[in-house]
């Protein structure tokens, strides 16, 4: 619905149902709120027609991450554009796009030497919730601003982006599927094929198999990876993990890990370990069972705060490496759509991610699965 915004006469703004944070543990009230229809210059406003839900929102929730509130949560959508600001020339009404939460400048040194997700202006703006002007662009029942998580805020639906922050996508793939491109799939998928550079005489250990580390398994498939080794303590997860490439499945909750891989690995360790789940002790299991020479990607973010030990000597004497990996060190420009790309042409599964499809009400019982580790996504449709 188009209605003049109160007090701001000049200009018009859509109605719309949003999922907001407001208190840690609280549930997600479902709230009316405001955004302008006419996108500021440089930006586009999107019309999202789905949405992932993700750990990563989920941390918030818990109160984990600390964010300033309220807040609209959600970074992974998918969506039609609706209409450009001023000086935007890649996108026009009606382009499909999904979402990048690295919208880049494409002028910083990060963004010139090829690592986007690492420009200056993600670090300013989006990383801490806010537009490149600094200025929320939701508004509430009562007047208020409303920040947009990631500088999105896919749990509504309509949302003001930079950009860059809109990747083009052909427009025969399926929103929900597209969706989690905007976040599981090119933090997983990125995670081996960009920052571990997964190669075919690889063994690679992925630790949690939920919707990042089941992507990092197809990943590591991709990039031909010799043997896949899949952990996670839920044996459903296991069970999908099977279906997107692992070659091996370890019960961590159960069997001793560590003795598990060494007797698949001859005693030898991974080349590569993927921690796709969060938690200090598992980055640390990770680097543990790291063959000489391995690398360690942590892929998984933890709650604030939170340390790791890992031992120094046997990191110089068997050059082990440690690294993070942000979205999976993905150029999302280039990357998105070669994503949708493999996926229509059945290099990689979308579809079997979609464990369930909800509408924006449901959205506290689809939190409610995730804690209790059922279903892989679920994806909100508009
Ligand atoms: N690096 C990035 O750019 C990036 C992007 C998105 C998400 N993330 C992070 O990745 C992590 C995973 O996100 P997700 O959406 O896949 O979560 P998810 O909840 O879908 O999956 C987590 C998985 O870990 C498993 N698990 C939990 N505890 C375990 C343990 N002790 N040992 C083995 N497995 C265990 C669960 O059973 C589940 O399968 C989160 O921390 C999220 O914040 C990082
Ligand atoms: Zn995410
Ligand atoms: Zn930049």
């Amino acid at each position: 619905m188009i209605a003049p915004h109160h007090g701001r006469k000049t200009f018009m703004t859509i109605e719309f149902d949003a999922a907001v944070f407001r208190t840690p543990n609280e549930p997600l009230t479902i709230e009316r709120v405001t955004i302008p229809s006419t996108p500021p210059p440089g930006e586009v406003l999107v019309r999202l027609k789905a949405s992932g839900v993700c750990h990563s929102d989920l941390h918030v929730l818990l109160g984990e991450w600390e964010v300033p509130s309220p807040m609209i949560l959600g970074h992974e959508g998918a969506g039609v554009v609706e209409s450009v600001g001023d000086g935007v020339t890649s996108l026009t009404k009606g382009d499909h796009v999904v979402l990048s939460w690295t919208p880049s400048c494409r002028r910083c040194r990060y963004c010139v030497s090829g690592r986007p997700v690492l420009c200056d202006m993600v670090s300013r703006h989006s990383a801490n919730h806010l537009s490149f002007d600094g200025r929320p662009r939701i508004t509430s029942a009562d007047g208020g601003d409303v920040l947009s998580f990631a500088g999105l805020g896919t749990f509504g639906e309509y949302a003001l982006v930079p950009e860059s922050g809109a990747i083009a996508i052909r427009d025969d793939a399926p929103f929900p599927q597209s969706a989690l491109v905007g976040c599981a799939v090119t933090t997983g998928v990125g995670a081996a094929v960009n920052t571990a550079g997964v190669r075919p005489s690889d063994t690679v250990l992925v630790l949690g198999c939920g919707g990042v580390g089941l992507n990092a398994i197809q990943g590591a498939r991709l990039a031909g990876a010799r043997r896949i080794i899949a952990a996670d303590i839920s044996d459903e997860k296991l069970e999908q993990a099977r279906v997107f490439g692992a070659t091996d499945l370890i019960n961590n909750g159960r069997e001793d890990f560590a003795d598990r891989v060494r007797q698949l690995t001859e005693g030898r360790g991974v080349e590569i370990a993927i921690e796709a789940i969060g938690l200090p002790r598992t980055i640390e299991s990770a680097y543990e069972v790291l063959a000489r020479g391995g690398t360690a990607v942590v892929a998984g973010q933890v709650a604030d705060g939170l340390r790791v030990s890992i031992d120094p000597f046997v990191m110089s004497d068997q050059e082990l490496s440690l690294i993070g990996s942000n979205y999976g060190s993905s150029k999302p420009d280039s990357d998105f759509p070669l994503l949708i790309d493999h996926y229509m042409n059945g290099r990689i599964d979308l579809d079997s991610l979609v464990t369930s499809v909800i509408g924006l009400q449901d959205i506290n019982g689809a939190f409610d699965q995730m804690k209790r580790g059922i279903g892989i996504r679920s994806v909100i449709t508009y």
